[in-house]
């Protein structure tokens, strides 16, 4: 059987591990050949790079700061070099500063923004100019497909973290000012709005059971989330399933969004 995305190349920012890690695997399951961004953990983007060649898959594991837009731009080149072109691109990376807000430093601010904002501003503007350059191509009806990851923080304030969901709130607009700017290109630019999904920047909230029951209260569908949830939500957004979705946030949450404690009360 032919698989969704095969004969696509997809790049996937930061995915060394947790969600990245998750979209990259489900993308070379799809038959995608893959570049695995990672910022400081090389050794397990070249592990799972490795993992998927052996699988019979095409993958290629290459380290860039998203902040920085020569390092950015050396990803794509490195894309090209190996693959040709890009046919999805997924800006994944993205980091947590928590702290009261009197308390918060600048650089914890700073850090998360240009991270999860600046990050998904240089890797898209990269992949739209990468999408233009080459043109169309059979192997999809989408001259090229973007994929922010946002966060259910995107519209679910949260104190303590307004550096993070500042951030995530600046993806929701980033990404739909984008979508209605490059649709006529047939570009399409949506996100994914994970909800908990169990991975190292939130261990502190499933790891022990008192904090995983608190956790759960939240989470109408009684289970906290896999990075392959969120693999199959991306493998879809990016295949020519998803043709005429363009500018949409896909909320991958088990219900997160629902205004869960209001479903005894108010
Ligand atoms: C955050 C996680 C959090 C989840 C749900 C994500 O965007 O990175 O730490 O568990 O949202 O609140």
């Amino acid at each position: 059987m032919e698989k969704l995305l095969e004969n696509q190349v997809a790049l996937v920012t930061g995915a060394s591990s947790g969600i990245g890690y998750g979209v990259a695997q489900a993308l070379a399951n799809a038959g995608a050949a893959v570049v695995l961004n990672y910022h400081t953990h090389a050794e397990s983007a070249k592990k799972l790079a490795d993992e998927i060649e052996k699988a019979g898959g095409a993958a290629l594991a290459v380290g860039a700061d998203v902040t920085d837009r020569d390092q950015v731009e050396s990803m794509f080149d490195a894309c090209r070099a190996r693959f040709g072109t890009v046919d999805i691109v997924v800006a994944n990376s993205g980091l947590q500063r928590d702290s009261a807000f009197a308390e918060m430093t600048l650089e914890d601010w700073q850090t998360v923004l240009a991270t999860n904002l600046t990050g998904q501003f240089l890797t898209a503007q990269s992949a739209v100019k990468e999408f233009r350059r080459r043109g169309p191509r059979p192997v999809s009806k989408a001259l090229g497909k973007l994929i922010c990851m946002s966060s259910v923080h995107e519209v679910i304030p949260w104190a303590r973290r307004v550096n993070y969901a500042a951030s995530k709130g600046g993806v929701l607009m980033f990404m739909k000012s984008l979508a209605q700017e490059v649709a006529p290109e047939r570009i399409r630019v949506n996100s994914i709005a994970p909800g908990a999904i169990r991975t190292r920047i939130n261990k502190d909230a499933w790891e022990s059971k008192p904090e995983q029951d608190r956790l759960l209260q939240l989470i109408p569908y009684g289970r906290v989330g896999n990075p392959d949830d969120i693999g199959k939500a991306a493998v879809w957004l990016a295949s020519d399933e998803s043709d005429y979705v363009v500018g949409t946030t896909l909320f991958v949450d088990g219900g997160m969004t629902l205004y869960p404690e209001f479903a005894d009360n108010g």
